[in-house]
């Protein structure tokens, strides 16, 4: 019985070691830009969405289409316009698939400083269970049910904030925080079952908080900003801690 133990023990250690000091690298199919190059790493990001959306374990890629988040809840002021309690229960995020890089500033020799990128897509899809109660504009709002909050057309600027790593003759680029900002064309939602399913009332509450999109999007924009920040910096320290930062930049 100790000798098992003991050889299963030796055995952890052994796959922690391997593990440990394997540095992963991009796949084969994806070659690593310049440092600072933005066309190329426009090239580059655009192929990760398009081509890699299933996810890749190999260098650290979250599945992005569907890309799952964890719950959000906005809870705003009731002295705000926007009076509610709005939760957003096992959301699932589809359109990624389709985003594309406009832009891209920084990513240089070293990983240390600001980077941005600009991204484009036709749509993007939130989905999932809503639980709504509150005051819109001074209508009452309440429900539960299937939600669907697309923003359509948008453009979305991320920003990383990084220091610079060394491990093992690798340079790594660890995020120290990550921040979105979106402007969508349009904010389309749905709603179903509010007020228990009340054909009429649930009809006519989705199209007042179509027709009042803007105004809604500026008070809860700020949460979901934090909120997708959030779950974006959790995928793009996935992919910067498994994957060395000269893996996919030369520098
Ligand atoms: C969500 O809403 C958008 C915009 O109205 C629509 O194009 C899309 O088909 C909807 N998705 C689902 C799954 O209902």
């Amino acid at each position: 019985m100790r000798g098992y133990d003991f050889n299963f023990i030796l055995q952890g250690i052994c796959v922690f070691i391997l593990v440990a000091s394997i540095a992963a690298k991009l796949p084969s199919d994806i070659k690593p830009c310049a440092a600072g190059d933005g066309k190329c790493i426009i090239e580059n990001i655009n192929k990760v969405f398009a081509e890699k959306n299933q996810g890749d374990e190999s260098f650290g890629l979250t599945k992005l289409e569907p890309f799952k988040m964890d719950d959000i809840i906005i809870k705003q002021d009731p002295a705000n316009p926007v009076a509610i309690y709005l939760g957003l229960l096992r959301p699932v995020v589809y359109g990624v698939k389709n985003v594309r890089a406009l832009k891209v500033k920084g990513f240089g020799k070293t990983p240390e400083g600001r980077h941005e990128i600009l991204l484009e897509t036709p749509y993007l899809s939130l989905l999932s269970d809503y639980k709504i109660d509150g005051k819109v504009l001074i209508l009452p709002v309440k429900g539960e049910g299937k939600s669907n909050i697309t923003l359509v057309q948008p453009l979305i600027k991320i920003s990383i904030d990084a220091t610079s790593r060394n491990e093992n003759g690798n340079t790594f680029m660890d995020i120290k925080s990550l921040r979105v900002e979106c402007k969508p064309k349009r904010l389309a939602m749905q709603f179903d079952n509010l007020f228990n399913g009340d054909k009429v009332l649930g009809e006519n509450v989705n199209s007042f908080l179509n027709d009042n999109w803007k105004e809604i999007y500026g008070e809860v924009k700020i949460p979901f900003y934090e909120a997708i920040g959030k779950q974006m910096k959790v995928g793009a320290e996935k992919v910067f801690s498994a994957t060395p930062y000269n893996e996919i930049f030369v520098i």
